[in-house]
């Protein structure tokens, strides 16, 4: 845990949620009521995972965000906190907290239905707390759960500043022209990818076409993540896929953000591209094994037993 508040490395402009998990052995069809296995809550939205997810590799984290003035607003913040992460410039909203209704099935695959609350009012003031949390930083971090206009805004002026700009389209949704020459760093699944390139992802061939395709439009690297099939990455060395570390997956849930969050971090410590990855990689496989989304996040001490990534091998763009 790091408690250095004053000058975080990495700041994280985006969404807190209010995780509500079942775990169901299957889907229930419409009409249908089926018991679930197990219920919990726990800490979530994609940009406060990210923020944890950072820390817990042991980089300075800023979140700038809102929740409502209830009681999950409270655990959010207090939560984030307890992981380091400074969440002074998280406000409180008149909205109600975001919440995630999510069933997780036996498969470990998520169904994920969201009410963004005080997510959705992301806004001008939100920018201006964002500038002073930027004076110090290295990167900033978004994701598309908060209203695009302050999505572009914040990329902008932390582009202004110097710091790379790392964007994780989710959910996904076409990305206005302005926005892709300022991102540095683009971090997607096969679904963003393939809405926004217009490829189709099977395999790791059509991956690197479609992060191939994406890096023409702005972002000097794009990192295409899918999940047990490992990572493919475009940048000014070609396309190149590095495979998954095999675990037994109880729980998808948040692995993306997992994987950014270690990512920002190794970068932030001034690690390689490939470093980032590859920590991403560990950091996502230990966090898929545990159920819930900040909850199974793990440390960077936590990583020291599990073997190393293979090195990358080249992808022909066919
Ligand atoms: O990426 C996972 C997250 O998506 C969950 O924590 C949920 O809150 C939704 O935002």
């Amino acid at each position: 845990m790091n408690s250095d508040h004053a000058t975080p490395e990495v700041v994280v402009f985006g969404s807190l949620n209010m995780d509500l998990v079942l775990r169901v052995p299957r889907v229930p069809d419409a009409g249908e009521t089926l018991e679930a296995r197990s219920f919990m809550s726990n800490p979530g939205g994609k940009g406060a995972n990210q923020a944890v997810a950072c820390a817990r590799q042991g980089a300075r984290v800023a979140m700038v965000g809102r929740v409502g003035d209830d009681a999950f607003g409270l655990a959010l913040k207090a939560s984030l906190e307890a992981d380091g992460v400074d969440a002074r410039h998280v406000a409180t909203d008149a909205a109600s907290t975001g919440v995630a209704l999510i069933m997780v099935d036996d498969g470990a695959q998520n169904r994920i239905a969201l009410s963004p609350g005080a997510n959705a009012s992301v806004g001008t003031e939100d920018i201006g707390r964002l500038r002073s949390a930027l004076a110090a930083a290295c990167i900033l971090s978004l994701q598309l759960e908060v209203p695009m206009p302050a999505v572009c805004e914040a990329a902008a002026i932390a582009h202004a500043a110097g710091c790379t700009v790392v964007l994780n389209p989710a959910p996904a949704q076409p990305l206005p022209d302005a926005l892709w020459p300022l991102v540095g760093i683009l971090v997607l699944n096969e679904t963003e990818a393939a809405m926004l390139s217009g490829i189709a992802v099977r395999d790791t061939a059509s991956a690197a076409r479609a992060a191939d395709a994406l890096r023409q439009r702005g972002p000097a690297q794009v990192i295409l993540t899918m999940g047990g099939d490992g990572v493919v990455v475009a940048n000014a060395d070609g396309c190149r896929h590095f495979a998954a570390l095999a675990v037994q997956a109880v729980d998808t849930t948040a692995a993306g953000d997992t994987f950014i969050g270690a990512l920002c971090a190794a970068l932030a410590n001034k690690e390689s591209i490939d470093a980032g990855i590859a920590l991403g990689i560990q950091a996502a496989a230990l966090s898929v094994t545990k159920a819930g989304a900040q909850v199974s996040m793990p440390h960077r001490q936590d990583l020291a037993a599990l073997p190393a990534v293979p090195r990358p091998s080249p992808v022909a763009l066919g």
